[in-house]
């Protein structure tokens, strides 16, 4: 049984670490973001709702998030954990959450801040892809689709994200400062904090992660 949070700034590698987590520990990758942005392209009320908010950076508001991921963790997939990417985002949504666990007698294993600097974060948003159907993240330089422009998962289309341009991300970075990185003076408080250096290969960061989670 795992329930583990993926922490850390726009850029980290939230995305691409959490495919091979959940692979490896057979648990669900729940990503608000992915969630919000499937929602924007079905044009549902949610996604009309949030496309404001995902466009110019800014975070949804609280309430509206944690409706959706307390749906999405009482689904029968998330029975035996699951792997939360860019949820808890403020601290309300981490008191939301503890709360919402231990009505149901649970609580988190691990939440993992995947540490980057700055300038290194700027040049992976600006080179990322993304593929439109299943969320998996590319790079122009580093990681390529294998076929341009084509998901090598899905074979769904590979685009760059509208809050991936320098401006948007400045701002992601300065609400990140502002609203997200407090979290990890909360947890450091719940002993649940694990960070690992992001700046190495995605191989050598997910070795990081996995010596953290064991077996
Ligand atoms: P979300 O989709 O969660 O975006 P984010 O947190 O800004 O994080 P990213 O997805 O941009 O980065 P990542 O860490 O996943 O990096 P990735 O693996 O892609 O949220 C988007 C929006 O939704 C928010 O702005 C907000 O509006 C809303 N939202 C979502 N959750 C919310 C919440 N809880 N509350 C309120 N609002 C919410 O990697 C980035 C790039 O780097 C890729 O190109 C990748 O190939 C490359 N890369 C990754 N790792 C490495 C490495 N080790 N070495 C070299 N390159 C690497
Ligand atoms: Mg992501």
């Amino acid at each position: 049984m795992k329930r583990v949070v993926l922490l850390g700034p726009p850029g980290a590698g939230k995305g691409t670490q959490a495919e091979g987590i959940s692979k490896k520990y057979d648990i669900p990758h729940i990503s608000t973001g992915d969630i919000f942005r499937a929602n924007i392209k079905g044009e549902t009320p949610l996604g009309l709702k949030v496309r404001k908010y995902l466009d110019s950076g800014l975070l949804v508001p609280d309430e509206l998030v944690c409706e959706v991921v307390e749906d999405r963790v009482m689904q029968p997939d998330c029975a035996n954990g699951y792997l939360l990417d860019g949820f808890p985002r403020t601290v309300p949504q981490a008191r939301f959450f503890d709360e919402f666990l231990a009505k149901r007698g649970e609580e988190l294993d691990k939440v993992i801040d995947i540490v980057v600097d700055e300038k290194i974060l700027m040049d992976r948003m600006t080179g990322r892809r993304v593929c439109r159907q299943c969320g998996k993240p590319y790079h122009i330089v580093t990681m390529p689709p294998k076929v341009e422009g084509v998901c090598d998962v899905c074979g769904g289309e590979v685009y760059q994200r509208s809050d991936d341009s320098p401006e948007t991300v400045m701002n992601r970075f300065k609400v990140y400062d502002e609203q997200t990185s407090p979290l990890t003076e909360y947890y450091r408080g719940e002993g649940k904090l694990a960070p690992v250096d992001g700046a190495g290969s995605v191989p050598e960061v997910f070795s990081a992660i996995c010596a953290l989670l064991g077996e």
